[in-house]
């Protein structure tokens, strides 16, 4: 591997709040340690249309706080072909970036092992994503606060709910991933939570709603993931609670990209700070093809392809947890 002067840093994929502490870290950690940084707008598109510009600590100033990322998103259709790569590529070497720091989910991911698989680019990945799904890190950047947004929010629902003795549907992100809905679903006391990764059944959810209803319950909360099994999105749940329970007013509210924005936590600029320095000094000693993760509050590496073929799995303890405290 040649010696790493200057590294290229960029987010790709959905925007997470953090990312731009992320950024931060990336471009101060290189310089700390006499490299110079180049930042790379609109992800992998950045890289293929040469939208490139260099960086001093200052640069980053006054990002910490703020969502979304400074540098823009995208996912980007012509970094997988072959042609977009090379284009990459070429501007690589135009801006003599040694290194690429990428900021992103899985798709990110895949995209930038290809790349150093074909052009031996230096790589190195850091999970960022609301929905926490990537293997190789008990924590993403923008997880937290997505968590806070969505609890914050309910608690809201809630509020209305109670007022009017209703039931609501609340649609979270998480399109492969239950970890918001189930987090923030017990964070805020729902009465059920409808997941991606476990089929909990329509009758289930029923027969649930109907036995609080029994036992004094005149609201209701039910969260359910984008991506959840049931085979009904959540206005045709909604529906069919309201064919089968009549007496029931029933109303659905659905999140959507409210869960992306918003100031970061401190958790996730703290994470976010942490992933980018570790980052820096793990592709300074050399480490390529890897994504940075945390795990036990300690920093850890993970293989790419590992990071991309393996599964974060959901705590299955939770759903017992959630069971046993909506009786
Ligand atoms: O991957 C993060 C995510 O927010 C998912 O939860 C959601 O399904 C998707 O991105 C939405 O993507 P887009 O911004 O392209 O609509």
């Amino acid at each position: 591997m040649n010696a790493i002067n200057t590294i290229g840093v960029l987010t790709s994929g959905g925007d997470a709040p953090g990312m731009n502490a992320a950024i931060r870290a990336v471009v101060r950690a290189s310089i700390f340690h006499d490299k110079k940084c180049k930042a790379i707008y609109r992800g992998y598109q950045g890289l293929i249309d040469n939208d490139i510009v260099s960086t001093t600590p200052r640069s980053v100033n006054n990002i910490i706080n703020k969502g979304g990322t400074m540098l823009k998103s995208a996912r980007c259709l012509e970094f997988r072909t072959k042609e977009g790569r090379k284009k990459a590529y070429e501007n690589i070497n135009k801006n003599n970036i040694d290194a690429l720091v990428v900021i992103g989910g899985d798709g990110s991911f895949t995209g930038a092992m290809i790349f150093q698989k074909e052009f031996g680019v230096p790589v190195i990945g850091i999970p960022g994503t609301i929905d926490n799904d990537i293997f190789g890190t008990s924590h993403t950047i923008g997880y937290d606060t997505a968590l806070n947004t969505v609890t914050e929010v309910i608690d809201k629902i809630r509020d209305t709910a109670i007022s009017h003795n209703r039931l609501f549907f609340v649609e979270v992100m998480g399109r492969d991933a239950g970890h918001i809905a189930l987090n923030a679903g017990i964070g805020s006391g729902a009465e059920e939570i409808l997941i991606p990764e476990e089929d909990m059944g329509i009758e289930r959810m029923l027969d649930s709603l109907k036995r609080s209803e029994k036992s004094g319950k005149s609201s209701s909360i039910v969260v359910v993931a984008e991506g959840d099994k049931t085979g009904k999105n959540v206005f045709e749940l909604a529906a069919y609670v309201e064919k089968n329970m009549p007496h029931y007013e029933v109303r659905v509210s659905v999140l959507g990209h409210m869960q992306r924005g918003g100031a970061p936590s401190c958790f996730d600029r703290v994470l976010a700070s942490r992933m980018g320095v570790f980052a820096v000094e793990s592709l300074l000693d050399g480490k390529s093809n890897i994504m940075v993760g945390i795990d036990n509050d300690t920093m850890i590496l993970t293989d790419l392809d590992k990071a991309i073929k393996g599964k974060s799995n959901i705590n299955k303890n939770l759903i017992r947890v959630s069971d046993i405290l909506t009786i």
